[in-house]
């Protein structure tokens, strides 16, 4: 394979040919695939950072290793700790990022197709992305069921408890299984939503890949179903995956919220976006 182009810093010219494609009538359907560094500037750590991630400062929930806290079976015998976590990502408590206001006015345009998200702070709901065209590929804390009978558990109690820090129950009787958000787990498999969604990359004109360390599939592998003419840009702050390896592949490094402004002033929307965000 070709060896991986050198760190590209940002640079402006990138920045115009990306404004002027996105201006262009060529670029009427871009797809979103989403990580956690789009909302780590809202203060929700992400997970494989070295020092700031989640994993790296799980350990004070004494796991065997750090997956463990979304891992099915493990929640099963110990579901202490995802309870833990639970109670500090909660939604609600977290303001959504300037990146997601650009998002939202991707929509206001008419260009965005679909916005596919790993996250499950659900701040792309808050930040007004419209509804059909999120896909959370890993859920999100929207809803909660029992993990033995599937009963669904009441949204304002599961808020009660887990703000409480108690574990939630399943009331049907004779059950009192665990309940857990609909986050989907290590071992579980991904919504029929996101299966069904997967044929929306084939659609693409334009790939933005932002705040992902693309380890986790299948969702990082959307990336490889951009038809060859789609052009596919990485938003992040270090290359991963294989994006760079297409001769039409650009990777703008650097901090999300960042290069956003930088792409919307190119575009003449930066006081939109301020605006936008302001009031989010
Ligand atoms: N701007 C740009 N990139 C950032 C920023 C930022 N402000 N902050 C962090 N990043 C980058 C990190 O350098 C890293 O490459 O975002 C990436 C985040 O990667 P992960 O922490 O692995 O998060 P993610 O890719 O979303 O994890 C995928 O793993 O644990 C599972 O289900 C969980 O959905 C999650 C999945």
């Amino acid at each position: 394979a070709k060896p991986m182009p050198q760190k590209k810093v940002l640079k402006s010219r990138d920045l115009s040919g990306l404004a002027d494609y996105i201006a262009s009538d060529k670029c009427n359907n871009i797809v979103l695939m989403l990580g956690a560094g789009v909302s780590t500037s809202a203060g929700i750590p992400d997970f494989r950072s070295p020092e700031t991630g989640l994993y790296a400062n799980l350990a004070r929930l004494r796991l065997p290793y750090p997956e463990a806290v979304f891992e099915i079976n493990f929640f099963r015998e110990n579901p202490e700790p995802f309870y833990t976590l639970a109670h500090e990502l909660y939604p609600g408590k977290f303001r959504p990022t300037v990146t997601h206001s650009f998002i939202r006015l991707l929509a206001a345009n008419g260009l965005l197709h679909t916005c596919f998200t790993q996250n499950i702070d659900t701040l792309e709901r808050r930040a007004g992305v419209p509804d059909d065209k999120i896909i959370e590929a890993h859920g999100s804390f929207a809803s909660q069921r029992c993990i033995d009978c599937q009963q669904p558990y009441d949204d304002a109690k599961m808020k009660r408890k887990i703000l409480a820090k108690e574990t939630p129950r399943c009331e049907t009787p004779k059950c009192g299984g665990l309940v857990k958000p609909d986050i989907v787990f290590f071992g579980e498999s991904l919504p029929d939503e996101f299966i069904r969604a997967i044929p929306n990359v084939a659609k693409a004109d334009l790939l933005i890949i932002m705040g992902t360390s693309l380890t986790v599939h299948p969702f990082a592998g959307l990336a490889e179903r951009a038809p060859l003419a789609c052009p596919r840009v990485l938003v992040n702050l270090d290359v991963v995956g294989s994006i760079g390896r297409r001769p039409n592949d650009l990777v703008l490094l650097g901090k999300c919220d960042e290069v956003v402004r930088a792409l919307c002033e190119k575009l003449g929307w930066g006081e939109e976006l301020e605006a936008l965000w302001a009031k989010t």
